[in-house]
């Protein structure tokens, strides 16, 4: 049998040592790639809105789509001060100004039967542009981000 001399296990780790650094470079750089993915995703930073569309907003949407709102389906699948307080993550932002976007071209909001009751809450043609217009410029906005 032979046995390792000293010297012998000296070359060994001068050839592992380098390639145990190189693999742990290379594992580094991917998860830092994943990690900055991941950040992406989770970066929160909250909107403002600009006072026009606000007045729109706290006029004819806050009622069902806020903190203060009574009603729990509305709230919970939009809330306008989520948007300001830090709440909603980017992603969530983004996916919810393509809800209003989605909504507001087909004319679902308010909703018919709310308007039945209280026909002022309807939206006028201009503040829907304006809302339409918001919500695309602030997606475009954070998508850059
Ligand atoms: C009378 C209450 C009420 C008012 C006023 C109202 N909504 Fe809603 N909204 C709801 C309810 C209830 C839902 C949930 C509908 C469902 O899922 O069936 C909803 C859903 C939505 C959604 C879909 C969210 C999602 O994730 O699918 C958007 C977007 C939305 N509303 C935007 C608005 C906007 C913009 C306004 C103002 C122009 C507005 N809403 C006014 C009650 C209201």
């Amino acid at each position: 049998m032979i046995k390792k001399t000293s010297a012998m296990k000296n070359r060994n780790t001068k050839i592992l040592v380098p390639f145990i650094l190189l693999i742990t470079v290379i594992f580094l750089s991917f998860t830092k790639v994943l990690n900055e993915d991941y950040i992406a995703t989770s970066v929160i930073s909250p909107i403002e809105i600009p006072e026009d569309v606000k007045a729109v907003l706290d006029n004819k949407c806050m009622g069902c789509h806020s903190n203060d709102a009574k009603g729990g389906k509305s709230k919970m699948k939009m809330n306008f001060d989520k948007f300001t307080n830090g709440d909603y993550s980017t992603g969530k932002t983004i996916s919810k100004l393509g809800k209003i976007t989605k909504i507001l071209n087909k004319n679902k909001m308010p909703p018919k039967k709310f308007l039945d009751k209280y026909p002022d809450k309807k939206l006028t043609e201009e503040e829907s542009k304006l809302l339409l217009n918001w919500a695309s410029k602030e997606s475009t906005i954070l998508k850059k981000e």
